[in-house]
């Protein structure tokens, strides 16, 4: 052997042994907190989308209970027993604009039934030893058609549940009834007998679980409000989403038809009905029984900062893209203004602040802020927000305003990317955040994760509105919702945490996906008729969310040499909680061994015995399901720890969240 070999050979094991015995070390520093985290820092995002409101997050069971869908009739089968003779004709009523259609039902001969009956959304979610209530207006037109039957059936037909009503007046009018159901099942109908002859109108056929969140009535699935409870989401961002800005500006989401009583709601064609060819969805319609009150009245439940989106005069830019000419904006401009009147003005002399305080909300729902369009681009964007920002800060100064940054990835024709150009001209108008949008495969968040590090400072803040990482591609009907991208996104938090001056709130997207009714994926949560469960990265955000401490405290990774990049391995951030007295670190261990580092919490002065270990791992390629909802699940205990150095073994591909307690 060579002298020289020999040298480079010993050279290499003293190496070796160094970097084994100096064990990769994170240092917090303790003593210093630095950005307050903003306690809004992790919220929602609500979209209807995937069924998301209607046929979801909105109890309502009988799709298309007004008649209002594009054809009348969707949702609802005619059906004639032997015998029976009569028709049922769709009419339409000039007098109510909102709600014009209504359906009147003509018995000729009764012989063993005349029956109408809705499929639901996709079939209807009917719970053993559960109420319902059926509710329905309706006005006699001739003869005597004098009782409704009303069944709830399951998939073989077998009877669930059934009440009456009886006593048809010539006037409109609401009747009730209720009923208890025998049984369970996913794919449940309702069926409305008609008992008598003659002709009977009848609109706004309803059916509610009694058991809906605080059991209010037109209320909320309870078992998805829950989930979203769980999360203790700091803001609640709605109505979307490219559903705020619509195909053409027809469609878009205009709040002052979704408030007021349910049947003077203006429905309208749900965008995602058609958007995607492989998911068309024809029976996609808003009712906006779930409209504006009830989004304030969700926020304030859950807590959340209410986070409304409006639309800027201008439609989805992916879709027609319509403008509003900027000197017909007056009216879109009004509609934010009275939106903030409606949340916030006074029930005694506000117009639109009495109308809340008649929908059964005197005191305001203390709105903060509002985002000005959605993924808006080009400086037809920038003509319109400057005009919105005028107006709303000469009248409620202190509103902070939202503004977007484009379409993820968007490229002007010239080749400048949309975001560059948005950023330089926020930097001039200073909104007080800049909405960033990330739909990337999982990879980019791990490299994403210092992206923060070097933004500028003296713009304003910034809002992580929608990001997801896709499995296939954005927005593709093969994503799914594994452990890694989960994990991936939970290094990328780690990123926004450690710059929490910076990144002052964020948001997965989107929230909800029904089982049969999606368009999108990947989604934080799903659910079928009966059931629902959170999603890998819904742990992750919860995680995030529930152990936010409320400093940001400095962090330092150092000596990781396995696998060569510690900037692949490990991603780490803390915080302090000085409610609880604890320091928070959020660690991932990205690798698919165990890690052991030592901790080091520098000038922490006294530190407690026992630490809170919360730790959220699986394989890579596992994900939840409505069979397996826990397969990807956090576990908790306590560890015992020597003191203000410890050492700590990170589980391989693992998010680990360590409560230590500090004086
Ligand atoms: O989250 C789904 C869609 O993605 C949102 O509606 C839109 O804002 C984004 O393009």
């Amino acid at each position: 052997m060579r002298p020289d070999h020999t040298s480079k050979t010993a050279l290499l094991t003293l190496l070796l042994a160094v970097a084994a015995s100096a064990d990769p070390r994170l240092t917090v520093d303790v003593a210093q907190p630095g950005a307050a985290i903003n306690p809004a820092m992790y919220g929602i995002f609500f979209e209807d989308i995937n069924f998301g409101a209607d046929g979801g997050l909105y109890a309502e069971l009988v799709k298309n209970r007004s008649f209002e869908f594009d054809q009348p009739l969707q949702g609802w089968r005619i059906v004639r027993k032997p015998g029976a003779e009569g028709r049922v004709l769709v009419l339409r009523d000039e007098n109510r604009p909102r709600n014009p259609r209504f359906v009147r039902i003509r018995i000729d001969k009764p012989g063993e039934g005349f029956v109408l009956s809705n499929d639901g959304f996709r079939g209807m979610g009917i719970r053993d030893g559960a109420g319902y209530r059926f509710c329905i207006e309706a006005r006699r037109v001739q003869g005597d058609i004098s009782t409704l039957r009303i069944e709830l059936t399951g998939q073989n037909d077998q009877l669930l549940a059934a009440a009456r009503i009886e006593g048809f007046s010539p006037d409109w009018r609401s009747h009730s009834c209720e009923m208890k159901s025998g049984g369970t099942d996913a794919k449940a109908r309702l069926n409305v007998w008609f008992e008598g002859t003659g002709q009977l109108d009848i609109d706004m056929v309803s059916l509610f679980p009694k058991d809906t969140w605080k059991g209010r009535e037109n209320g909320l699935r309870a078992d998805l409000v829950r989930l979203l409870a769980d999360l203790k989401p700091g803001f609640l961002r709605f109505p979307g989403g490219c559903i705020v800005e619509g195909f053409d500006l027809s469609q878009r989401y205009q709040w002052k038809n979704t408030i007021g009583a349910i049947n003077e709601r203006v429905s309208n064609i749900n965008r995602w009905n058609f958007e995607f060819k492989h998911r068309l969805t024809p029976d996609y319609f808003q009712t906006y029984g779930l409209g504006y009150y009830e989004f304030f009245l969700l926020a304030e439940d859950i807590q959340a900062e209410p986070m409304p989106i409006i639309n800027c005069g201008m439609a989805c830019q992916f879709n027609t893209g319509e403008l509003v000419p900027m000197d017909q904006l007056a009216p879109y401009i009004q509609d934010a203004l009275d939106l903030i009147e409606f949340a916030n003005g006074s029930a005694a002399d506000s117009r639109w602040g009495q109308i809340r305080a008649r929908m059964g909300h005197p005191e305001p729902f203390h709105m903060k802020m509002i985002g000005i369009g959605n993924e808006q681009w080009g400086p037809q964007y920038i003509e319109r927000y400057k005009e919105f920002a005028k107006s709303i800060k000469a009248k409620y100064p202190d509103m902070q305003l939202i503004a977007a940054t484009g379409s993820d990835g968007a490229i002007f024709p010239n080749g400048t990317a949309e975001i560059e150009y948005l950023w330089s001209e926020w930097r001039i108008l200073k909104p007080e955040f800049v909405d960033e949008h990330y739909y990337r495969d999982p990879e980019w968040f791990l490299e994403n994760a210092k992206r923060f590090d070097s933004y500028d400072r003296k713009g304003p803040r910034l809002f992580i509105g929608e990001y997801a990482s896709q499995s296939a591609g954005a927005g593709s009907p093969n994503n799914h919702s594994l452990w890694k991208g989960a994990l991936y996104e939970a290094a990328f938090m780690t990123g926004m945490e450690r710059n929490a001056d910076l990144v002052r709130m964020s948001c997965y997207a989107p929230l909800f996906g029904h089982e049969e009714a999606w368009q999108w994926k990947p989604n934080l949560l799903w659910f079928d008729n009966l059931d629902a469960y959170g999603t890998a990265n819904y742990y992750v955000q919860k995680l995030f969310s529930l152990n936010s401490g409320s400093r940001s405290l400095a962090v330092k990774v150092e000596g990781l040499i396995v696998p060569n990049d510690s900037g692949k391995v490990f991603y780490a951030s803390a915080t302090l909680d000085e409610k609880t007295g604890e320091v928070v670190i959020k660690a991932v261990n990205a690798a698919g061994d165990k890690l052991k580092v030592i901790i080091d919490l520098q000038r922490a002065g006294r530190i407690g015995r026992m630490a809170k270990v919360i730790l959220l791992t699986a394989a890579l390629t596992d994900e939840n399901s409505l069979l397996e909802p826990k397969k990807v699940y956090p576990q908790e205990r306590s560890i015992p720890i020597g003191g203000r150095r410890f050492a700590y073994e990170f589980q391989p591909f693992s998010l680990t969240v360590l409560r230590v307690p500090v004086k």
